[in-house]
């Protein structure tokens, strides 16, 4: 096995004294901010720093994608009212924010919360109440101020380096993250399998060779793994009732324990950095071509709800479309989505059979049952004929081609026998395009942005190997 130099990805991947200095710089300069003008406002409330930063487990910033995030709770008193903590949350943040002349921007989680923008950090500020024990939990961000305090207590300071190693591995595979988006593990989630396994080496042994669904870690020994029925089970050890890994796709355990296997059999440090791929319009015109299949898109304006929001009803809207087209036999061989959250989502179908004939077959009653039989030969007379036990007919199919179909369902009358959500529904019905892929990839100046989306689409596995 060739020997990786760890020590050189974490000189890239940890932050430096400067930055460590500036972080905490920053953050206890916000606090006391916010400490200061809750005493001000007569507010009962303290703000107090959480997440990876105060665990000792984040990303320099120069090592992640979008900005470094910060987390910080403001803590209110059980008593306090929802209605006041949400009130006096957003009043508290939006505040500070103003002070130090950031940016700030409304979020929505399980209650609103503020994030600010803030030289090159994102900083939440997520108002929740302050809890000692999971059983006075009132709501899901309640639990993260227990997650701090168990993290904080259980993880060595030598094991830190090593949860920076498996949160980087797993992004740069693609299956960093609990977000809807992504579907995959939190940041959370890495550091109770750095507790459980030891060390970056061996969660990735494990997933490689010992995972199966529904595995099971219960690192407080609390028995109630069974309640869960989600692939990867991990009892918060902070709360018995409650999966870690709950918003962890079986699509995104599967890929962690393939990029895991194809690291331990061929381990290099490429595996730490993004991968590099190109996306050639021709190259994927090519691919698509070569594959005979017959791809649309559906192109229109996600609509102004929260992003977190967003990318759920898009899925649900996809899973539709591609049952309608199945119900109606026409056979999907893949599809996907894409959005940049603010101006277009586009959702891709490929279709094995995208064209019937104008005839489709329609089974009736059982030859036994006279009274069904008389009804259906009334109907149909000579046109029904028998096959085993029972008549069948061929009647006229409503739609020979998949993209009238799917036409007509989008329209007013139509469209409520969808399942998805509403705010797709409207912005739908305002405007949609529905375009051949490759009459899109001849008229459109296509972004870099969607010729990732289709790379990706056509080479699924690619990230999870280097
Ligand atoms: P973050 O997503 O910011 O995670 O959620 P993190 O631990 O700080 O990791 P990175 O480095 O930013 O990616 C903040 C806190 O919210 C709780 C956890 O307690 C986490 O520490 N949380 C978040 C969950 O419990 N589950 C989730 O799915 C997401
Ligand atoms: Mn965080």
């Amino acid at each position: 096995m060739t020997e990786i130099n760890f020590d050189k990805i974490l000189e890239d991947i940890k932050p430096s004294a400067a930055e460590v200095e500036k972080v905490k710089l920053l953050s206890n300069g916000l606090i006391n901010i916010i400490d200061g003008l809750a005493v001000e406002n007569g507010i009962n409330a303290e703000a107090m720093l959480v997440g990876s930063v105060a665990k000792g487990t984040w990303l320099s910033g120069k090592a992640v994608k979008d900005n470094a995030d910060i987390d910080l709770l403001i803590k209110f008193p059980l008593t306090t009212s929802l209605n006041d903590l949400k009130r006096c949350g957003l009043f508290l943040g939006e505040k500070c924010i103003e002070m130090v002349k950031g940016y700030a921007e409304k979020r929505y989680a399980s209650h609103p919360y503020v994030t600010g923008h803030i030289d090159g950090y994102d900083i939440d500020f997520v108002p929740c109440y302050s809890i000692k024990d999971a059983r006075q939990l009132k709501s899901a961000v309640d639990r993260t101020l227990l997650h701090t305090l168990y993290i904080q207590n259980k993880l060595k300071n030598e094991k830190k380096d090593e949860v920076r190693l498996l949160k980087k591995f797993m992004e740069s595979v693609g299956t960093y993250g609990s977000e809807f988006k992504v579907g995959g593990f939190a940041g959370y989630l890495c550091e109770l399998l750095i507790l459980y396994y030891g060390s970056f080496q061996d969660v990735l042994n494990a997933a490689a060779t010992r995972w199966h669904p529904h595995y099971q870690i219960d690192l407080e020994k609390y028995g109630t793994a069974e309640l869960f029925k989600e692939p990867l089970v991990v009892v918060d050890p902070v709360d018995k009732k409650r999966n870690v890994a709950a918003p962890l796709t079986q699509q995104k355990m599967s890929e962690f324990m393939v990029a895991a296997y194809n690291f331990t059999k061929n381990p290099s440090q490429e595996y730490f950095y993004p991968k590099k791929v190109e996306h050639d319009l021709n190259l994927i015109k090519e691919e698509f071509k070569k594959r005979g299949t017959h791809t649309v898109l559906l192109i229109f304006k996600p609509p102004s709800i929260p992003a977190d929001a967003i990318y759920p009803q898009i899925k649900k809207t996809e899973n539709s479309l591609v049952n309608l087209s199945e119900r109606e036999d026409f056979k999907v061989f893949g599809s996907d989505f894409w959005t940049d959250e603010k101006k277009k989502v586009i959702i891709l179908l490929e279709f094995d059979t995208w064209k019937l004939p104008t005839i489709k077959k329609h089974s009736g009653p059982f030859v036994w049952s006279k009274n069904h039989q008389d009804k259906f030969l009334n109907k149909y007379k000579e046109k029904a004929w028998i096959e085993n036990d029972r008549w069948v007919v061929g009647v006229q199919r409503k739609h020979e081609e998949v993209q009238s179909l799917i036409e007509t369902a989008l329209t007013r009358g139509k469209i409520g026998y969808l399942r998805f959500g509403k705010h797709l529904k409207n912005e739908i019905l305002k405007k949609y395009e529905m375009m051949d892929l490759m009459e899109f990839l001849e008229s459109e100046e296509v972004g870099d942005d969607v010729l990732g989306f289709l790379y990706h689409y056509l080479h699924g596995s690619e990230l999870l190997w280097r």
